[in-house]
């Protein structure tokens, strides 16, 4: 049945009050860092869905992510040395290379056990792409999803900003593909007006399995109030955005000249903090000036945007009776099934189905 022609119901804010809400999911690519960050090297900290991950870059370039506690006595491994080949405990320095396979035991004589090849590091798939460094968090590594990446402009990332949210993967994500904000949380004389409010008519259709399990906007011309993407594009831009599980939002926008991608992406921290990432791609020129320029206001929107959910947060520590409504709130109830869809798949072994059907959305922003 259409989703969207539900009416807001009780039963459909608890779907998203209770139903999968903060849950983290697993088998998926998360994004961990821009690649910019991580010299050859070098190693650092990050958790990840509540694990500690140490990632490095090899003295080949190669990226390499291994759980970030010794296998010994837990010792957080991204505070010892890495030579660029192996990475040493700071604590009894036993060894570690890139793979997870153990090298070296300094405390044991030869016939103590264990020796090194008894002892195997936890390593994580990962994947340098577009700029970008993603970690497969996931034991199913024969049925990877694609890495999400970018339409045609992925080698000319621009600017990467993040900002780390206090509150669960739901809510930021949620809060990340509401349709209806904009004029609310983005005001400005360059951006939205509440007075340019005005009604949209969106046609969406779900993303083949074999990128995601998601939906796509299809490409449409820009809304008149977009008035940003006039002024940075020229001409009057088509846009396309997609959305995929379990945090991945793809924008894209061209004009006959000119293409801008934003790719959003969040990654839970823990259950209470996700860290939003926000990669900006275009091949208008204007180099480090436009980078200097948009920095700025890209870090600006990510903060209101922030702000918004954390008063939403702020209210819902009271659990107050909440509704989704319809058009606007599809989107959101989407993202929820979606997710309580993979998890079911999960659990039964089975692939997911997208029960997303192409619809014409319609809503005032
Ligand atoms: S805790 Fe790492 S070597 Fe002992
Ligand atoms: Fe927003």
């Amino acid at each position: 049945m259409d989703d969207t022609r539900h009416p807001a119901n009780a039963a459909t804010a608890a779907d998203y009050r209770l139903g999968v809400g903060g849950v983290m999911l697993r088998e998926a690519w998360y994004y961990a860092l821009p690649a910019k960050a991580l010299k050859r090297g070098r190693m650092l900290h990050r958790t990840l869905l509540g694990e500690p991950v140490l990632i490095g870059r090899a003295a080949d370039d190669q990226v390499f992510a291994m759980r970030d506690t010794c296998p010994h006595q837990g010792t957080l491994l991204s505070k010892g040395k890495f030579d660029g080949r192996e990475v040493a405990c700071p604590y009894h320095g036993w060894r570690f290379a890139t793979d997870g396979r153990c090298t070296s035991i300094p405390s044991q004589t030869a016939d103590q056990k264990p020796q090194p090849q008894d002892i195997r590091a936890t390593t994580y798939a990962v994947a340098e792409r577009q700029g970008n460094i993603w970690v497969f968090m996931g034991t199913a590594e024969t049925s990877m999803p694609p890495v999400p990446e970018v339409p045609s402009i992925g080698h000319r990332l621009q600017l990467h900003v993040s900002m780390t949210f206090a509150c669960n993967i739901d809510l930021a994500v949620a809060g990340l593909m509401d349709p209806a904000h904009g004029a609310f949380v983005h005001r400005s004389a360059l951006w939205r007006k509440e007075g340019s409010i005005h009604e949209k008519h969106k046609a969406f259709s779900p993303l083949p399995l074999s990128e995601g399990l998601g939906w796509r906007m299809d490409r449409h011309r820009a809304s008149r109030n977009s008035r940003a993407y006039r002024l940075f594009l020229g001409g009057s831009p088509e846009t396309e955005i997609s959305y995929r599980l379990p945090s991945v939002r793809i924008e894209h926008a061209r004009t006959a000249k000119y293409n801008y991608c934003g790719l959003t992406a969040c990654t839970p921290v823990d259950a209470d903090r996700t860290e939003v990432h926000h990669a900006m791609y275009w091949d208008v020129p204007g180099g480090a000036l436009l980078r200097a320029i948009m920095r700025p206001f890209a870090r600006r929107f990510l903060d209101q945007d922030r702000r918004a959910v954390m008063a939403m947060v702020e209210g819902l520590a009271f659990d107050p009776p909440t509704m989704l409504v319809q058009d606007a709130d599809a989107q959101t109830r989407w993202y929820y099934r979606l997710k309580r869809e993979a998890l079911t798949a999960q659990a039964e072994g089975r692939p997911p189905r997208n029960p997303i059907a192409p619809v014409t959305l319609r809503w005032r922003s």
